[in-house]
């Protein structure tokens, strides 16, 4: 995916190819063993390489109604779908996209079971194999392997991971010890959702990708995202969570909103039956 964006675009806004890849991974309908995504890959590689930023934005708007403020965290990874692109942008966009379906994205992450969609930390490959091809340097960010974190977390956590407890990582790039200990909980009976999960990290792009994991391995509700530098501000945990009230109630008021208005049509549409 890394190599169709660069010779379909060229180098830079990296954004863009790993929105591509979110925007499939958040893709709200998953099925058992994830039956559909073979059917759902061949429709959506049929599609126009115009329509992929509208679809980019609907995506988004079914979660934004369940977590406003996750979906505001993955702003980086989605926020290129409301500029104005030109051909040769677009047709790099839906290069990509074609790639990603070949290659299974839907496969990983279209399953009705969470613990089936969170074996690998999909984001965290976008960012990291686009960001090598950015920078070649050995300064160029890291995150630690899929099995290093199974085994890291498996000696941490041990065969009898407590019910409920809370994991905050100062540094958590895009949640890959997240998803470890969340596999290893659902393998020993307990449910995520009664854990408590808190990352932060000094990169916007791989806390955008931490969200957009978050909802596709459905930690549950008890889940915050802070971009931040540790060192210097400490836990921001307090702050992801009075930005999360505060999208709440932004979400509240725009559906009151948007419920007033429609009530607004339905009298005007039986006073014109009236009149
Ligand atoms: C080696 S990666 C590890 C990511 C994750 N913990 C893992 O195991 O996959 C280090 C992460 O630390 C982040 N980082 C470096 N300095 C930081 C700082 N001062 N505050 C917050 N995050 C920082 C980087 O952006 C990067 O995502």
């Amino acid at each position: 995916m890394a190599e169709t964006w660069q010779r379909a675009y060229g180098r830079g806004r990296m954004d863009i190819p790993c929105g591509v890849v979110a925007t499939l991974a958040l893709w709200p309908h998953k099925s058992p063993g994830a039956a559909h995504a073979a059917g759902l890959a061949r429709f959506l590689a049929s599609q126009p390489a115009r329509r992929w930023p509208p679809t980019v934005g609907q995506v988004a708007a079914v979660h934004y109604l369940r977590r406003p403020d996750l979906i505001g965290a993955a702003g980086p990874l989605l926020r290129w779908a409301e500029e104005e692109h030109d051909d040769d942008t677009l047709y790099a966009v839906k290069a990509v996209a074609e790639t990603a379906l070949k290659h299974g994205v839907l496969h990983h992450t279209g399953s009705a079971d969470p613990s089936a969609r969170s074996e690998v930390d999909l984001m965290s490959w976008t960012i990291v194999c686009l960001r090598h091809r950015e920078d070649r340097s050995w300064l160029a960010e890291h995150h630690t392997p899929d099995d290093a974190t199974d085994v890291l977390v498996s000696l941490a956590i041990g065969d009898q991971p407590p019910a409920s407890s809370s994991l905050y990582e100062p540094a958590g790039g895009t949640g890959g010890i997240f998803r470890a200990v969340a596999q290893r909980l659902r393998d020993h009976g307990v449910d995520p959702h009664a854990w408590t999960w808190s990352l932060q990290d000094l990169d916007p792009l791989a806390v955008a990708g931490a969200a957009v994991n978050f909802l596709v391995w459905d930690l549950g509700p008890n889940t915050t995202v802070a971009c931040g530098n540790t060192l210097s501000e400490g836990d921001l945990t307090g702050r992801a969570l009075a930005a999360q009230a505060r999208a709440e109630a932004h979400r509240d008021a725009l559906l009151a909103g948007a419920n007033e208005a429609a009530g607004h049509l339905r009298a005007l549409r039986a006073l014109e039956v009236l009149a």
